[in-house]
């Protein structure tokens, strides 16, 4: 199957990150920091190594940071640039979008991840794109989104990450119902906002990346209301189903909800750990502090 190639990534960076206050007062959720990167940045980088090259952020009031982060900062480059301090100057650079690949557009009212997605519709227009929640952060040999570009080449349509969850936590994800499993493709039937566990068709939950048709726009156009009274992305997905085909693709590699206290703490961990020069020191330290 040949598929039009995806050149452009959504990052929905508009809700509040009321489980991180008072961190997330007057900063956004999405500038949290695992090790020394935000977590959008790490979103960001994961889209542009996976061949994306426009750079679209739903954002909302409180928001700038972000747009800020991503843009080029003269004063502190002039003065590293004095100081002779060149690796300071190429991570400050490596955190710049090239001119006129980044567009924000704002989500005016809370109304849920799905209008959030709609907010993004003109910018986007008749082509697929990634969606990439930026709090699902994922350490990986491979990009995940990359791994989803090449499940995408091969059976076009629709391709959600997906990976297997206890059945107790079926109720905080999209989780498909499946028609076929073929080990790493799922195709799927329907798919289901977080269903109590004993009402979901399956266990296998939708990861914060997607690959979707443009045709999303149209079924997001009726704003219809879903769980928790929010316009919900996963509940357009069996009227695409419908239309075109619908997989999940089980990625390699392994996902932090960043969303969570927990998840953060443990993804700081893992990445501090994946870093050569900080990995003793955090040996050392767990041994000392964690006893
Ligand atoms: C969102 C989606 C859900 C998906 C999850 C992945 O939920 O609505 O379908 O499984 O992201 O993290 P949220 O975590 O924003 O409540």
């Amino acid at each position: 199957m040949t598929s039009s190639p995806i050149r452009t990534a959504v990052f929905p960076v508009a809700g509040l990150g009321t489980r991180f206050l008072p961190a997330t007062k007057a900063s956004p959720k999405e500038m949290l920091v695992v090790v020394d990167k935000p977590l959008i940045q790490y979103a960001v980088e994961e889209a542009h190594a996976s061949g994306i090259e426009n750079f679209i952020f739903v954002t909302s009031q409180g928001k700038t940071a972000i747009e800020d982060h991503f843009d080029v900062n003269h004063a502190l480059e002039q003065v590293l640039e004095q100081r002779g301090k060149t690796s300071e100057l190429a991570i400050l650079r490596e955190s710049q979008l090239a001119p006129g690949r980044s567009a924000f557009v704002r989500q005016q009212v809370p109304l849920g991840l799905g209008h959030a997605v709609w907010c993004a519709r003109h910018l986007i227009g008749n082509q697929p794109f990634a969606l990439i929640l930026a709090d699902d952060l994922v350490l990986a040999d491979k990009p995940c989104l990359a791994q989803m570009m090449e499940a995408y080449q091969e059976v076009g349509g629709n391709v959600v990450a997906v990976m297997d969850v206890a059945a107790e936590h079926v109720n905080r994800y999209g989780i498909l119902d499946i028609a076929q499993d073929n080990g790493p493709y799922v195709k799927a039937k329907g798919v289901v906002e977080k269903p109590s566990p004993g009402e979901a068709p399956s266990r296998t939950a939708i990861v914060g990346r997607y690959i979707l048709q443009p045709e999303i726009f149209k079924i997001l156009d009726q704003q219809q209301k879903g769980k928790g009274g929010e316009i919900q992305l996963t509940d357009s997905f069996p009227k695409l189903i419908a239309q075109a085909p619908f997989h999940g693709m089980r990625f390699i590699g392994q996902r932090f909800d960043c969303g969570l206290k927990e998840g953060w703490l443990e993804a700081n961990l893992a990445f501090a750990y994946a870093r050569p020069h900080l990995r003793e020191h955090l040996l050392k330290s767990i041994e000392k502090y964690c006893k």
